[in-house]
């Protein structure tokens, strides 16, 4: 599984002729994207070669080849995510979250977790290292397969495991898959990301290296409709964004984002487009597809229009008149005024604007949170000119989003009477740690994919010499404390492997934009825009 490995012995000019010879497939230029940005930050022209991106291993090598000088964070990076593999009989599966030996507590973190697979995956990608990511997507969609039970309750045919991990018995010399689909999790959480994470993944894969024979086995295809066939499935809906309990994403416990959490929506959204490029066009695709069609349409004018927050929309709330009826409703969710939080009236700039956390009958939860916008971006659920205001806010509110340490999961933070109600006093959840309000350097990824998608790497730059200036020194956490980030986490566990991949994927997305395209989809055309609710109420 080793990368093509750079020696000093391959000229320069091997490379590139190699890179000429390899046909670049289906990867999509972000047309957003501002080259000039790069040249004018003094980052080297990109350049999509595997050899180039072996550079990564080999950053001895390279001076003769660039003047470009890779970080020595690099290399280091490279070795610890190739430590954290996982082999199921001879073959690379997945990497455990943390490879922690120093942590008393193993729980459940020597676990190949499908949402912390996906920065390692995207790193292999971009490395030109495809088959562990298919070795996944293969071993996973096969978990899918299996009965699930919780007690003796019977889990629908899609869910998709939370993670997995691998039994070697060395005297039988068999290899076991034991997966948890919650049954094990603290607080028996259901990893709702995981089957939107894998289908992406899927997408992510085909992109990369142009070979759709994976998605057009019939595993794959069966799996995604069973993936589909949950999140579609009809109940007693008013809204079509996608009711959840809490902890059912990365923020796996109980943090009030209960209802219908923008990292849940966002991921549903990109999931289900992604899924419509991948379905194959037979009967049962063809019917999901329409089902898809229809889904996208309400959910795109849900989510622009009620999860949306800028001054203006502030603005409006703050006047909202309250117990209207019928369809003439301005404020449709009755939201009473006096239950907008103090933080938010200061916290919001004249310029910028980002989706709120969670919008359901009489609640709106203010709370900014970083991997929901940044999909959001990613799978064009946010229109350009929305896209555009997340990174203006992210940018007016640099001290409180990014701070010391990329990224910050979610502001602000619960204290107080509100932290014990809302989280039932957990204690690993104290303010400003963890998922509430800590820092988490995985999200450097997303950060980076966002700003290049919006033509803004100089942000990305600027978050990621932050990342480079403490992360390896202080051993990889999984996520600092504090307002402004500046503490490794009370709890954080060292090593942790979508940190390392997280790193990986910030710098090679802003060294070869071209990777944006396996995780990014342009705006889709016939989504038709908002009319905005100030404007008209009828529709
Ligand atoms: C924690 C995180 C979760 C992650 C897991 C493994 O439970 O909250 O998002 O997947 O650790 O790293």
């Amino acid at each position: 599984m080793e990368a093509v490995n750079s020696s000093s012995s391959i000229s320069e000019l091997d490379d590139i002729s190699r890179l000429l010879d390899r046909p670049r497939l289906n990867i999509e230029r972000k047309r957003s994207f501002d080259e000039r940005s790069f040249s004018e930050m003094g980052i080297f022209e990109p350049v999509n070669s595997p050899g180039d991106r072996s550079r990564c291993e080999t950053p001895a090598s390279s001076s003769s080849r660039n003047s470009f000088e890779p970080h020595p964070m690099l290399a280091e990076a490279w070795d610890a995510l190739r430590r954290s593999l996982v082999y199921f009989r001879g073959q690379p599966v997945g990497t455990i979250a943390a490879y922690d030996h120093a942590s008393e507590e193993v729980l459940n973190y020597d676990q190949v977790f499908v949402r912390d697979f996906v920065p390692s995956a995207l790193a292999f990608l971009m490395n030109g290292e495809p088959d562990i990511v298919k070795n996944f997507l293969l071993k996973t969609i096969q978990i899918q397969g299996r009965e699930k039970k919780i007690d003796r309750f019977k889990l629908g045919e899609g869910a998709m495991p939370a993670s997995f991990k691998i039994l070697h018995d060395p005297i039988k010399k068999t290899d076991t898959v034991i997966a948890d689909f919650g049954e094990s999790a603290i607080g028996r959480v259901a990893p709702v990301d995981s089957g939107f994470w894998w289908i992406i993944l899927l997408r992510a894969y085909t992109k990369s290296t142009g070979d759709t024979s994976l998605a057009d086995t019939s595993e794959c295809q069966k799996g995604m409709r069973l993936i589909l066939s949950l999140c579609l499935s009809e109940g007693f809906d008013t809204f079509p964004t996608l009711l959840c309990a809490d902890g059912c994403s990365m923020v796996d416990r109980r943090m009030g984002v209960y209802g219908y959490p923008i990292e849940i929506q966002a991921l549903f959204f990109m999931a289900l487009r992604s899924a419509m490029s991948m379905l194959k066009h037979d009967t049962e695709g063809k019917e999901f597809m329409e089902r898809i069609v229809k889904r996208l349409h309400a959910l795109s004018f849900h989510m622009r229009s009620y999860f949306w927050l800028d001054f203006q929309q502030l603005n409006d709330i703050y006047r909202y008149k309250t117990e209207e009826y019928s369809h003439t409703a301005v404020n449709k969710f009755n939201v009473i005024p006096d239950s907008i939080p103090e933080w938010v009236f200061d916290f919001m700039p004249l310029r910028g604007g980002y989706f709120i956390g969670n919008v359901s009958p009489a609640r709106m939860d203010f709370r900014w949170f970083a991997l929901g916008n940044c999909v959001a971006i990613l799978g064009s659920l946010a229109t350009p000119e929305q896209s555009a205001a997340i990174m203006d806010l992210i940018e007016e509110r640099w001290e409180e989003l990014v701070g010391e340490m990329p990224v910050k999961i979610c502001h602000p933070a619960i204290e107080s009477h509100e932290w014990r109600i809302v989280t039932g006093c957990d204690p690993k959840n104290t303010r400003w740690s963890y998922h509430n309000g800590g820092s988490w350097p995985v999200l450097l990824w997303l950060l980076t994919a966002a700003c290049i998608k919006t033509g803004r790497p100089q942000i990305a730059k600027r978050a990621i010499d932050l990342t480079e200036a403490r992360l390896l020194k202080d051993g990889w956490p999984e996520y600092y404390d504090g307002r402004s980030g500046r503490f490794i986490g009370k709890q954080a566990r060292k090593f942790q492997t979508w940190s390392i991949a997280g790193y990986l994927v910030a710098k090679m997305l802003l060294e070869d934009p071209s990777h944006l395209g396996m995780i990014s989809l342009e705006e889709d055309k016939q989504i038709k825009p908002v009319i905005k609710r100030s404007y008209s109420w009828t529709c």
